[in-house]
């Protein structure tokens, strides 16, 4: 490379003087130039090929017609087509097969465990644990409000519980007490159920309060008050709750009643989400085998 001239009598100053110090006009280096004519010509080209101005509400496609959303859909579809076939087996088999077939049990709880974090955490919690005294029930014990084979399972997710979307869907009404009971006979039997599972109690209350439970009670509970899985009416003795197991919430379950809701995922999930999520759920800890 030549050296560059210095001196104002070479290349002249620009005019400008500031406080008295001027400014050579030495011209751009070529290197510089050419690079940025490479650049105006590359980024041209590139807003002609692919994605680029923004307009009101797209953007100029560009004329290779790619887009990030189109390779992510194209990545999708195949991974989804090289799961095809596991996935025909998954909705296909009986369900009790599922955990006999080794590669089709590790697919369903692996894909089963993508589904219960996308649709299902929000209400019974990302480890499945369910919300203290929410409603949301734990789903890792073995306390099942509906049944816990996996068949029970994948009807309660199938059709849901108490929605007005599924006519399939799992119902039961728990009367609402403080309409047909006098104040003192509730408070009878809040106390007698807090004897059932040993919580402290007014043990004067629950000899009367257990009058109160056979006569009103234990058609859905049960006379021992361990519960009827196929109303969905909870075991009272064991120190579990739904919606909490001190005085004040079970005076406020007995006065006004519960009305646990889930929506039905038929109309969400294809049959293998719903088999896969079934199997997950029933290896969280709590599933029981087929009668
Ligand atoms: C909008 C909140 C909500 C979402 C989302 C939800 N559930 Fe539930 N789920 C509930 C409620 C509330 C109950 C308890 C209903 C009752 O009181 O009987 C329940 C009960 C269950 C039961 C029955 C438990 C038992 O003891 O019998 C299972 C199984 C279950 N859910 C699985 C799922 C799965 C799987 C998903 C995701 C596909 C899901 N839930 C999403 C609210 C929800
Ligand atoms: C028609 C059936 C039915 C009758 C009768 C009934 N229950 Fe229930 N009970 C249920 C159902 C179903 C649930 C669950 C509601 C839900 O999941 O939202 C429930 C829930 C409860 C709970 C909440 C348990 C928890 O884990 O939080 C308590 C407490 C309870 N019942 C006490 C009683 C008492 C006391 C009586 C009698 C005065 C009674 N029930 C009568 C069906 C019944």
């Amino acid at each position: 490379m030549s050296k560059k001239p210095v001196k104002k009598e070479d290349v002249g100053t620009t005019g400008h003087s500031w406080d008295g110090i001027e400014e050579y006009n030495n011209p751009l280096p070529r290197w510089w130039l050419w690079t940025l004519y490479a650049c105006i010509v590359w980024a041209i080209g590139y807003s002609i090929a692919y994605p680029a101005w923004p307009m009101i509400n797209s953007a100029t496609a560009g004329v290779l017609g790619y887009s990030t959303r189109g390779e992510v859909a194209e990545d999708i579809a195949a991974v989804e087509q090289s799961n095809e076939a596991i996935n025909t087996k998954l909705a296909s088999v009986e369900l009790n097969e599922i955990a006999t077939d080794p590669e089709l049990e590790i697919y369903a709880k692996s894909a089963g465990g993508a589904v219960f974090r996308t649709w299902c955490a929000q209400c019974h919690g990302s480890g499945a644990a369910g919300v203290q005294a929410s409603g949301y029930p734990n789903l890792l014990d073995d306390d099942w409000l509906w049944g816990g084979t996996v068949d029970d399972i994948h009807t309660t997710i199938t059709h849901g519980i108490r929605n007005e979307t599924d006519d399939d869907a799992r119902y039961s009404e728990m009367p609402k007490f403080g309409e047909l009971l006098e104040e003192e006979e509730i408070v009878q039997v809040v106390n007698y159920v807090m004897s059932l599972s040993g919580t402290a109690q007014d043990a004067s209350m629950v000899e009367a309060g257990a009058v109160v439970f056979e006569d009103n009670c234990s058609a859905c509970h049960m006379e021992d008050g361990t519960g009827d899985r196929s109303q969905g009416a909870p075991n009272l003795t064991d120190a579990i709750w739904l919606y909490g197991g001190d005085y004040d919430k079970l005076l406020e379950t007995v006065t006004y009643s519960r009305f646990g809701v889930m929506p039905a995922w038929s109309d969400r999930l294809s049959e293998a989400e719903l088999r896969a999520v079934a199997t997950y759920i029933h290896g969280l800890g709590g599933g029981e085998a087929a009668e």
